[in-house]
């Protein structure tokens, strides 16, 4: 078990009595112990507040502080209100100055009209009908996956985020970028350190963190130029060629966009990939019910593996107007964090949440591609898809999938990663 990196931590004290999500063990040494925390934070009046850390050699200071949004009800609302909990100061814990906020988080940091012109140039690459047109590469990329992974272990043993779950949204998204196929492994290690800075495996230091986005931002400027002069169809081609009324991304805008479509488009459905085959493997029952009968329960299936995964753990909003959420009267100006992992768990609205049952009613809706508003996945009809196929070729190709030992998770309080599952057919 790997040691807590160093934090410097705001003034402000955890509440007492109650479980501490600010520290480092809650995310991962003692993780097994969150879904009872969350309902303990879930049956409070009023939301728990609780201070910000940041690693030890950042140059930033951590902030004042954050209420922590635990309510499946509390997390919809929030999420729907935008004009009373914004965005575009930032969409993760702590601070960053507003340049950084844009650099990092593209219109994810960004509240309308600013984030609504950027998602309206992007959004077209994400229509369910642009997602069917894709729909024949997610099958044969998967179907090669597996074929690669059967013939390259004759043991029929191997760990399944290398072969297969990390690799199908990675060559996915890297396809619909016109990312050379050569150059994958290394959007595939930046976007892990982007994501999982605060794991020593992928450098977990700030410093590392500043290098890696330096290096994915002069490539993305690279290949944005290549397209310019030379479109070729792709996601690339057509943000660089853009025009939303006679404006165009400025080179800045566009870095940021990349950045933020291969890192959402690569970190999260990996997960939910790996989670489920995890989820399958511990409920064979309802492996064998599904896999019975594919296309009846795939809908609610995928549903049912992203609410389970729960992939994003958290994001951000800052509240622009005094006004109560959840019971607790917030100021202009006061941070609160959602948790889609505990929303996602909340009893008040899914019965047995414990449970995995991959026929579970699609209403009330899961929460983790968020709790709709502007800011809902841009990518989720890709996810689903791309979950759906990853499933239908392990049911058709090897059935007797399942996961052989604990996975090996990603220590961060942010996304719910997977970073080795050994599996077996
Ligand atoms: C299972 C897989 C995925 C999960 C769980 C997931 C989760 C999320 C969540 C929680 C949000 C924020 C929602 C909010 O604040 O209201 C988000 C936003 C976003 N996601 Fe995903 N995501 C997934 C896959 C993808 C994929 C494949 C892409 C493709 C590039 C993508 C692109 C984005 C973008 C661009 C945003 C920002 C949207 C905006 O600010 O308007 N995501 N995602």
């Amino acid at each position: 078990m790997s040691e807590a990196p160093l934090f410097k931590s705001s003034g402000a004290l955890a509440p007492e009595g109650l479980p501490d999500i600010s520290q480092w063990e809650f995310w991962n040494t003692e993780r097994a112990g969150r879904p009872a925390a969350w309902r303990i934070l879930r049956d409070i009046p009023g939301l728990p507040f609780y201070p910000e850390r940041v690693f030890a050699d950042s140059p930033f200071d951590p902030g004042p502080g954050y209420f922590a949004v635990t309510r499946h009800d509390d997390v919809w609302h929030a999420s729907r209100h935008p004009e009373l909990f914004c965005s575009g100061k930032g969409s993760n814990i702590i601070d960053l100055p507003q340049e950084l906020n844009e650099f990092y988080g593209s219109m994810i940091n960004m509240d309308d009209p600013k984030h609504f012109r950027l998602r309206s140039i992007v959004s077209k690459g994400f229509t369910p009908r642009h997602v069917s047109a894709v729909d024949e590469q997610v099958r044969a990329k998967a179907a090669e996956l597996v074929d690669r992974m059967i013939r390259d272990n004759p043991s029929r043993e191997a760990d399944l985020v290398s072969t297969f779950s990390g690799a199908l949204p990675l060559e996915i998204i890297c396809s619909m970028m016109g990312i050379p196929a050569a150059d994958t492994p290394n959007i595939f290690e930046w976007t892990n350190t982007i994501l999982g800075v605060g794991d020593p495996e992928y450098g977990g230091t700030y410093e590392r963190l500043m290098e890696v986005s330096l290096a994915i931002f002069a490539y993305a400027q690279a290949l944005g130029e290549s397209r310019r002069a030379d479109p070729t169809g792709d996601i690339t081609s057509a943000l660089m060629a853009a025009d939303v009324d006679g404006d165009q991304l400025t080179p800045q805008e566009f870095g940021s966009f990349f950045i933020l479509l291969v890192v959402a488009g690569n970190e999260t459905t990996r997960n939910a990939i790996s989670h489920g085959v995890k989820a399958l493997s511990d409920n064979p029952e309802q492996r064998d019910r599904w896999f019975g009968d594919f296309d009846r329960h795939a809908r609610t299936a995928v549903e049912e593996i992203v609410r389970w995964a729960t992939p994003v753990i958290h994001f951000r909003r800052t509240v622009t107007a005094d006004t109560p959420l959840g019971g607790q009267p917030l100021r202009a100006g006061d941070k609160i964090v959602l948790f889609y992992e505990s929303a996602n768990r909340d009893e008040r609205v899914f019965e047995h949440p414990e449970q995995f049952d991959i026929s579970r009613p699609l209403q009330p809706a899961q929460v983790g591609f968020g709790a709709g508003g502007p800011h809902f996945c841009l990518g989720a009809n890709l996810a689903r898809r791309e979950i759906t196929v990853a499933f239908d070729e392990i049911r058709r190709r090897m059935p007797e999938l399942r996961a052989v030992a604990e996975p090996d998770f990603l220590q961060s309080n942010f996304i719910n990663g997977i970073k080795r599952l050994p599996c077996r057919w």
